[in-house]
């Protein structure tokens, strides 16, 4: 397993030049539903406790935020890339697509910090073992390469060299050896819709993965559908080409459940419904997080809301991300968050932390932390509301470990803070709405 620090430097080259995109369509409700990785109906799983030692959610959490903070900085080119593999040890939720005529399903994890949607591609040179079968480009009638001068090709935005056959390439590298390189494609994408039985498609540009090394772990879930604001991403893709508005939602439900499902929808199907919370989109989505909170009711922690603030030279903020497993807070939060959670655990539950991991204490979350006080994120015209499941994830049996982390430089709310919440972005007025409490399912 690769050290956090040295994973991440990418380098990301795209061989560039154009298909017309397919003509638009009245057709809406672009939707899938998310299963949990950890599902009985999912390929993955038994994936689960390879590597119980080691704290995956805090791993895979740290080396995301190392990701984005490298974009942040541009120490990383922009748009192509894609983020370090996630460990497919850890809870989360994948969205079930299927492409290629025939289809083929694939099961791929919902990115917000990057655009692109990848998924491994026979024939391919290198694949890595995925669970499920892998898209076949030349068995599908719908596959076609995206040539250099195709606009998509040209918004990732680098000069380049073509293959000798004229189609656009992509490569990202990782530091860690991981890579993924290929030809941006197009194919059919069909939603299994979340809201009918009517399956929706779209002809759109996505990355065929040639050759996809994957040292982290041996097999993993077969790609990555990029829900960034950049062009190529699928949201912008499906907006341009007539199919939806400029939006989309999710929901992820109960994280610490197996059976729990969710949701990804794409426009005016999204039903934005809930708060409306100003949203700044550079690369990534921002929101305005302006204190937090322990308890209903109590006085907000003595934060300085310097610390949430985005710097003028595009340093900092928060944001909202679906890679992340815990959240991230710049260490001046996070000293105080976890000291006044600590205190809460000390006082009202006799539980303090381990030793050697001080931010881990001995317990079951269901049986031992009942009643424990709601965490508050107090954002511009609405909040989020987290319970115990939220604030703390239980790592074995009978060891739970708090669901945030510090880090430098940059704050992120990750997906435990997000669960059973549905979060809609829209990228046309630039608003993030939450609603609490849906159905999920
Ligand atoms: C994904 O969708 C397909 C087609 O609707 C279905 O047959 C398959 O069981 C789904 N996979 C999972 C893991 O839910
Ligand atoms: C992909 O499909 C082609 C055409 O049916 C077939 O010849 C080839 O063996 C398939 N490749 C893989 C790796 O399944
Ligand atoms: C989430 O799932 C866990 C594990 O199944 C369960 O114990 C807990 O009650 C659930 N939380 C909520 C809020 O439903
Ligand atoms: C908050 O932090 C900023 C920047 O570090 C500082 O200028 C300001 O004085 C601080 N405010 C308070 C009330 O401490």
């Amino acid at each position: 397993m690769a050290s956090v620090n040295n994973l991440l430097l990418i380098i990301c080259f795209t061989f560039i030049f154009s298909p017309c995109i397919s003509a638009a369509s009245d057709s809406k409700g672009f939707s899938t539903n998310l299963f949990h990785i950890h599902s009985p109906s999912s390929p993955y799983k038994n994936a689960k406790a390879e590597s119980l030692a080691e704290d995956t959610a805090l791993k895979s959490t740290l080396s995301r935020h190392a990701y984005i903070r490298a974009r942040q900085q541009k120490a990383l080119q922009p748009a192509d890339f894609v983020p370090p593999p996630p460990i497919p040890d850890r809870d989360m939720f994948l969205a079930n697509l299927s492409i290629g005529n025939p289809p083929t399903n694939v099961y791929v994890v919902l990115d917000t910090g990057s655009d692109l949607f990848w998924i491994q591609c026979e024939p391919c040179n290198v694949c890595y073992k995925q669970k499920d079968p892998i898209y076949n480009r030349t068995k599908s009638y719908s596959y076609t390469e995206m040539t250099c001068d195709d606009s998509l090709c040209l918004s990732l935005g680098r000069e380049g060299q073509c293959s000798d056959s004229g189609s656009c390439r992509y490569e990202c590298a990782y530091a860690d050896g991981s890579r993924t390189s290929g030809l941006l494609s197009y194919d059919k994408v069909a939603f299994t819709s979340h809201y009918s039985t009517e399956d929706k498609t779209a002809q759109v540009g996505f990355g065929c993965g040639l050759q996809n090394l994957n040292i982290i772990t041996g097999y993993r879930d077969g790609g990555v559908l990029g829900l960034g604001p950049g062009q190529v991403s699928l949201v912008s893709q499906l907006s341009s080409i007539g199919k939806v508005s400029k939006s989309f939602a999710y929901c992820f439900g109960n994280v610490s459940d197996p059976n729990a499902g969710g949701f990804l929808v794409f426009g005016d199907d999204t039903y934005l419904n809930g708060d409306m919370t100003p949203m700044v989109i550079a690369e990534f989505y921002y929101i305005n997080l302006l204190g937090i909170g322990l308890g209903l009711g109590e006085p907000r922690l003595d934060i300085n809301s310097s610390s949430f603030e985005r710097k003028p030279d595009g340093s900092g903020g928060v944001i909202i991300d679906s890679g992340s497993t815990l959240s991230v807070f710049v260490p001046e939060v996070y000293e105080v968050v976890r000291n006044a959670v600590v205190d809460k655990l000390r006082k009202g539950y006799n539980i303090s932390p381990l030793e050697q991991t001080p931010n881990c204490f001995i317990g079951k979350i269901g049986r031992d932390l009942e009643f424990f006080p709601t965490m508050v994120l107090y954002l511009e015209s609405t909040g989020i509301l987290n319970d115990e499941w939220s604030i703390f994830l239980q790592r074995y049996d009978d060891l739970f470990c708090l669901g945030f982390t510090r880090g430098y430089g940059l704050n992120i709310i990750g997906t435990l803070a997000q669960q059973s919440y549905k979060f809609g972005f829209n990228l046309e007025q630039n608003t993030l709405s939450i609603e609490s409490k849906p159905n999920c399912r």
